[in-house]
């Protein structure tokens, strides 16, 4: 007998080995950016007793679509597409794929999970902070690229975001059509980086006057600023993602910058900040008392750090 056809398409997502505890925050970012196509994560799914992976159901329609976005996807490594196998009386029909594999039973049939998505894990390494160049003013003034440039590690200078989690925060504030995109704690760019692959105007702000050559030869259009006091006109950019340094001695200074982030944000824009787990509840009373609407609040075990990613909406 057919095995009935599924209503849309399953999509199985794998996490990252290393954001394997993310599941949510990893859910919630494909959504995000599978949103035009429709796509949403139904309860229950072929695999869900396993770790390490999430589902999201789409119409046949869009799969194409959906497909060219994937590798935008921060917390995601591959993504199998879901078929109803044949079904028949043979060995491997009743329990293997035609690559050998064993086949699902979901709802009592069987089905066949197609790689239609992998990263190429040495081209993601290739971009890891400490393999890029990055171009940086030295003490006596000089400029020049510096390989592996991970800040000076003083404690508001940690300059080495992950691209998982750059991606991430770009894109759990990414619009279809959105334009522009600020990150007023910039570092090393990592934040910048990503958002650049989405073609946006890119912005970006930071106190430390030896990143500018770097950031504006990345491609942002750069400023030196303290993100309490930035050079944009009130209601101007549409989105904010940033990584304020997670020292104590910064977390004053980093709840004070939301509130100029509300003014130069669009209405209905989103900011996405990663943080300290520790600076998170300074951040959500802020963003309250800033009638700022908390959409996510995310917590982010990285290796070493534990972190809040928080993401509001301006009304
Ligand atoms: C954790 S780093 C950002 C790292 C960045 N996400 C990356 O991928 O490289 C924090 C940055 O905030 C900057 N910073 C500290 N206080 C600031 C302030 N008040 N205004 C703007 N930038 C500030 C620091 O110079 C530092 O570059």
């Amino acid at each position: 007998m057919k095995p009935p056809s599924i209503p849309s398409t399953l999509l199985i997502f794998h996490l990252r080995p290393a954001r394997i505890r993310a599941r949510d925050a990893a859910v919630t970012e494909a959504l995000r950016l599978l949103r035009p196509w429709q796509a949403t994560a139904p309860p229950g799914g072929p695999l869900s007793e396993k770790g390490g992976v999430f589902w999201i159901a789409l119409p046949e329609l869009y799969v194409e679509k959906a497909v060219s976005r994937l590798a935008w996807l921060g917390y995601t490594t591959a993504v199998d597409r879901l078929e109803p196998a044949a079904a028949g009386r043979s060995r491997r029909s009743k329990g293997a794929q035609a690559d050998g594999k064993p086949a699902l039973k979901w709802k009592g049939n069987l089905y066949r999970a197609t790689r239609i998505y992998e990263e190429d894990a040495e081209t993601f390494r290739e971009n890891a902070p400490d393999r890029r160049s990055f171009l940086l003013e030295t003490g006596n003034g000089q400029v020049r690229a510096v390989q592996g440039y991970r800040g000076d590690g003083g404690p508001f200078s940690r300059r080495a975001l992950p691209v998982c989690d750059a991606r991430l925060l770009v894109n759990l504030v990414h619009r279809q059509n959105m334009a522009s995109l600020l990150d007023p704690f910039a570092g090393g760019g990592g934040i910048v980086r990503e958002a650049l692959l989405h073609s946006l105007a890119v912005f970006s702000a930071d106190i430390d006057p030896v990143l500018r050559h770097g950031l504006s030869q990345m491609g942002a259009a750069h400023c030196i600023a303290d993100a309490r006091r930035l050079p944009f006109a009130s209601e101007s950019i549409e989105a904010v993602a940033t990584e304020p340094p997670y020292h104590q001695d910064a977390w004053q200074a980093v709840e004070e910058s939301l509130a100029e982030l509300r003014r130069i944000l669009k209405p209905e824009g989103r900011v996405a900040v990663l943080c300290a787990l520790g600076q998170a509840e300074g951040l959500r009373q802020a963003g309250q008392s800033l009638n700022l609407t908390r959409i996510h609040d995310f917590t982010i075990e990285r290796k070493g750090t534990d972190c809040a990613a928080l993401v509001w909406e301006k009304g």
